[in-house]
């Protein structure tokens, strides 16, 4: 790996790949709490673990300018090696909320199956979504106009987009902000280190 490259990297680990996580699973555990998910374990692992198939990537997603055809086919590629790597320690229901992430109720996203409306897949969805479309924090400002309407596109679920709008504008309690655990960023390194 070229010291540009292991920079760029560096970098995009730091502050796109662990902080969009921290988010999602941030966003998650809240909506979990207004739609009294009991089980939230499934869907903590599956916000953790989401994108971790980036790192199979990660040095085109790390690189400046705007992703080529072939990065984004590549891209359209990570649930699955998302759930590649990391199927042997997490439970079967979360695997499959980690393949269809990006597989939304309207036929839109990848892997190309139509999600049913499950809950726990909608609620990764949405988090997914609405910090994808927030570049800055979880608890500042918006930066797209319209995410509302996008995610309500893909979801179709105007309860959770509604609870989202609650936490845009910080009118909802967050339960506990989640900080990436020591073992998964050891993890990511590792990972980094056979990839790159
Ligand atoms: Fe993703
Ligand atoms: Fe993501």
């Amino acid at each position: 790996m070229s010291k540009k490259i292991a920079e760029e990297v560096l970098f995009f680990i730091e502050n796109d790949f662990v902080k969009h996580t921290e988010n999602v699973v941030s966003v998650a555990l809240a909506l979990a709490d207004v739609f009294h998910i009991e089980n939230k374990k499934d869907l903590v692992e599956a916000a953790v673990f989401h994108d971790f198939g980036k790192i199979v990537m990660i040095d085109r997603l790390a690189k400046k300018g705007p992703l080529s055809r072939e990065d984004r086919m590549v891209v359209s590629m990570h649930p699955n090696f998302s759930l590649a790597l990391t199927k042997d320690y997490i439970t079967a229901d979360a695997g499959v909320l980690i393949l269809l992430h990006h597989s939304y109720a309207d036929g839109s996203g990848y892997p190309k199956i139509i999600a049913g409306k499950e809950i726990a897949l909608q609620i990764l969805q949405a988090s997914d979504l609405y910090d994808a479309l927030n570049s800055q924090r979880v608890y500042r400002r918006k930066t797209v106009d319209g995410w509302e309407s996008i995610v309500a596109q893909k979801i179709q679920n105007t309860d959770i987009v509604n609870a989202l709008i609650n936490i845009s504008q910080q009118k909802m309690e967050f339960p506990e902000r989640y900080e990436v655990p020591k073992v998964v960023k050891k993890r990511i390194e590792h990972y980094v280190n056979v990839f790159v």
